[in-house]
């Protein structure tokens, strides 16, 4: 039950930055990508692997499961800026993602944590 709920709001949160970023930022016609997944899928996979446990690449260079408590546990400031900032083999992404991107991001690794098959 509980577990319905966080999902719940997990895909609220989805669809709210889908909105905002669909109708809020009409000047940014260059964000094509509705659910980050875009996002994700262009920058992160190479290293981080597409359900964010770690791609060969990413595991020769020490990167995190991006679904494990160590990561998750941190809030989603702190997330933003280590993206955004880099940290030692990890790049920095603020030069080619908005800040909004950044964000978004997030999100979606919050949501990959529930994908189905988390363990
Ligand atoms: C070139 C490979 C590479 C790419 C591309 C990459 N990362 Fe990483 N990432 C790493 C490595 C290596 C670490 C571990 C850094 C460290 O702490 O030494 C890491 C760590 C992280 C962490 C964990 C931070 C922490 O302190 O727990 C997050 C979150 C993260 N990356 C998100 C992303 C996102 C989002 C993208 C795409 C925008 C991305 N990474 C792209 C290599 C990469």
């Amino acid at each position: 039950m509980r577990r319905t709920v966080v999902r719940l709001a997990i895909f609220a949160g989805i669809v709210g930055t889908l909105t905002q970023s669909s109708f809020g930022q009409r000047s940014h016609a260059s964000t094509p990508d509705p659910i980050t997944a875009v996002v994700y899928n262009a920058y992160c996979v190479v290293c981080h692997g597409v359900d964010g446990t770690g791609s060969p690449t990413g595991k020769s260079l020490n990167a995190p499961n991006l679904r494990s408590a160590a990561v998750q546990k941190q809030s989603n400031a702190a997330l933003s800026r280590f993206i955004s900032e880099g940290k030692e083999r990890m790049p920095a992404f603020k030069s080619q993602l908005t800040h909004q991107q950044v964000m978004d991001v997030v999100l979606y690794l919050r949501a990959l944590r529930h994908r189905k098959n988390n363990r």
